[in-house]
């Protein structure tokens, strides 16, 4: 759904703007830097079969409930949008949460559509749930260099806190902006694929140049990601099949916001529900269509992650350097197959994923422990025990083929322990090359996260190979952690 490719259109569109009449400034106020604000990016694209307000709710609460405060609603032109904005809109409002509009300039036209994203600003400005910063309406954008920021004021008609997805680029663009959102959220080559050729642009390269280009006194919001997947083929029109660095990505990543010196002021979770791209946190149950992605996104829940990013959100508002612990668990996370498997005859992709040797085989296992113990993960044959201290600590275990249990002792005797629902498998999950990751937890989740028949209706297209287009994770019964198996799925 997401991909750069307007970023090349937009450098030529930059070169116009730069050299345009200078910006007329508006008094902005100091931002109070210790207000510091969590969003997650929320695709409204894949959205359209909601059918009221109340679709929302799920999402609402359950994104509140883990310290975020408000959804970045990506928008594009799609004749439903102000329908289910509305929707969303009012949800916020009855779960107090709060939202703001994310244009979405692959589908609006930096050049063309400043009048028309201010007066859909202006649409939405007065609702209870709209987020303000400085009293002012907050927002953003997906790319969009070029856009007119002056004439997006003028129709919004009402002080808008404007934090768009520009790329850093002069000095008098930042004077026109109060902040802004930066997408880079993986290490990358540069040019948008994953590290190669010995060349790699970390995540915090972004960070230095976005706060070097805004100074101090505008809001930077910095990415947080857990992963990136994706692997559309000949489905579609438009070839996407690459993945970035992403083993323990979430878990440096949120360290590395609560170490930094210069701690900003937003952060935005890449994102809530794109699963087309592998990194969602939220439930596979929040209600969407299948823009194709089931094939990998069927049985791979991540809601695990959003638990472990419970406590450094915490954290990061508290202004810690350390996650705020209030549980014990165990999150783990794996591809669902070892890198040595290959799907050429029945992948009509026809490749694995572009980047793939930057993943490890791992099973990846985070502790969030209040004391110290003895984690143990077993991947397969493979058996590794860990001494782990209180606090928040990742491990890794090569990946064996077979059952993955993960356990917390102390003193010989088990806290906790789960096998997860899911085994990793020597041969392709319907037949594809599949580097989405699956997340579990420990003590396990007691609730089934399905996609539903609207969230599993493209599964068989692009398929070469027959596959159960139904979730097939059963569902656990509540303290089922024992030592006691529970039902595990072969695929
Ligand atoms: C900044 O915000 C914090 C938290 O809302 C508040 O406690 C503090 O008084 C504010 N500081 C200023 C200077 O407004
Ligand atoms: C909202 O729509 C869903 C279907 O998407 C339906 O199941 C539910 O009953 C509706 N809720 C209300 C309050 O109308
Ligand atoms: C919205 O657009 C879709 C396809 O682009 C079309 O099938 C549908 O009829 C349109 N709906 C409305 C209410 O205009
Ligand atoms: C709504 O959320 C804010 C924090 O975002 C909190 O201060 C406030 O108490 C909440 N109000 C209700 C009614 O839950
Ligand atoms: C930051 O800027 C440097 C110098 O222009 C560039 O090489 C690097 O790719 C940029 N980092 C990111 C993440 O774009
Ligand atoms: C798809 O399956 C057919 C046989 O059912 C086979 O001939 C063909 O090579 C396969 N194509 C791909 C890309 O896997
Ligand atoms: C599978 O495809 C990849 C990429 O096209 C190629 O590098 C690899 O050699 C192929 N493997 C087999 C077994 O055909
Ligand atoms: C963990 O600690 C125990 C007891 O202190 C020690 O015997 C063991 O070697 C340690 N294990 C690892 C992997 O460091």
């Amino acid at each position: 759904m997401h991909s750069f490719l307007s970023w090349s259109l937009a450098i030529g569109l930059l070169a116009v703007l730069t050299s345009a009449t200078p910006y007329k400034h508006f008094s902005l106020n100091k931002r109070n830097a210790t207000e510091r604000l969590v969003f997650a990016h929320f695709m409204m694209g894949i959205v359209s079969n909601r059918q009221n307000a109340s679709d929302y709710d799920n999402d609402m609460k359950l994104a509140k409930s883990a310290g975020i405060d408000a959804f970045a609603l990506n928008i594009g032109t799609d004749n439903y949008t102000e329908t289910q904005l509305n929707f969303a809109y009012a949800s916020a409002a009855k779960n107090n949460m709060s939202v703001f509009i994310s244009f979405d300039f692959n589908w609006f036209s930096p050049s063309a559509d400043a009048t028309t994203v201010g007066k859909l600003t202006k649409a939405f400005a007065s609702k209870k749930a709209q987020l303000k910063v400085d009293g002012r309406v907050f927002v953003s954008s997906f790319v969009g260099n070029g856009l007119d920021v002056e004439a997006v004021r003028q129709a919004a008609g009402t002080e808008i806190y404007f934090a768009p997805n520009f790329r850093p680029s002069t000095p008098q663009i930042a004077k026109t902006i109060d902040g802004a959102l930066n997408w880079v959220a993986w290490d990358s080559n540069g040019e948008n694929r994953a590290p190669k050729g010995g060349k790699n642009v970390p995540v915090a390269s972004g960070d230095g140049n976005y706060t070097a280009w805004l100074g101090s006194d505008k809001g930077y919001i910095a990415p947080v990601s857990p992963w990136f997947n994706t692997h559309y083929g000949p489905e579609v029109s438009y070839p996407k099949n690459w993945v970035f660095p992403s083993d323990l990505l979430w878990f440096n990543r949120w360290n590395e916001i609560l170490t930094t010196n210069s701690t900003p002021q937003f952060l935005e979770i890449i994102t809530w529900n794109d699963y087309g791209e592998s990194h969602y946190i939220g439930p596979l149950s929040s209600k969407h269509t299948d823009d194709g992605n089931s094939k990998w996104a069927n049985d791979m829940p991540h809601t695990g992650w959003l638990e472990m990013a419970t406590p450094f959100i915490k954290a990061y508002k508290e202004g810690k350097k350390e996650p705020v612990i209030t549980e014990e668990k165990l999150i783990y996370w794996y591809r669902p197959t070892p890198k040595t498997v290959k799907c050429n005859g029945t992948d009509t992709t026809g490749s694995p994923p572009d980047g793939a040797e930057t993943l490890e085989d791992s099973v990846f296992v985070v502790a969030l422990l209040k004391d110290k113990g003895q984690i143990t993960a077993i991947s397969g044959m493979n058996s590794q025990t860990f001494n782990a201290t209180a606090g928040a600590q990742a491990f890794r275990v090569p990946m064996g083929v077979g059952a993955q249990t993960f356990s917390l002792k102390r003193n010989g005797k088990t806290i906790m322990e789960a096998t997860s629902q899911r085994d990793i498998l020597n041969e392709c999950p319907c037949g594809i090359y599949n580097y989405n990751a699956y997340v579990g937890t420990v003590p396990a989740s007691n609730k089934a996260d399905a996609l539903d028949a609207d969230g599993l209706a493209g599964l068989m297209k692009g398929l070469n190979s027959s596959c159960s287009a139904t979730p097939s994770l059963p569902i656990r019964m509540p303290g089922a952690t024992g030592s006691t198996r529970p039902l595990r799925v072969r695929y």
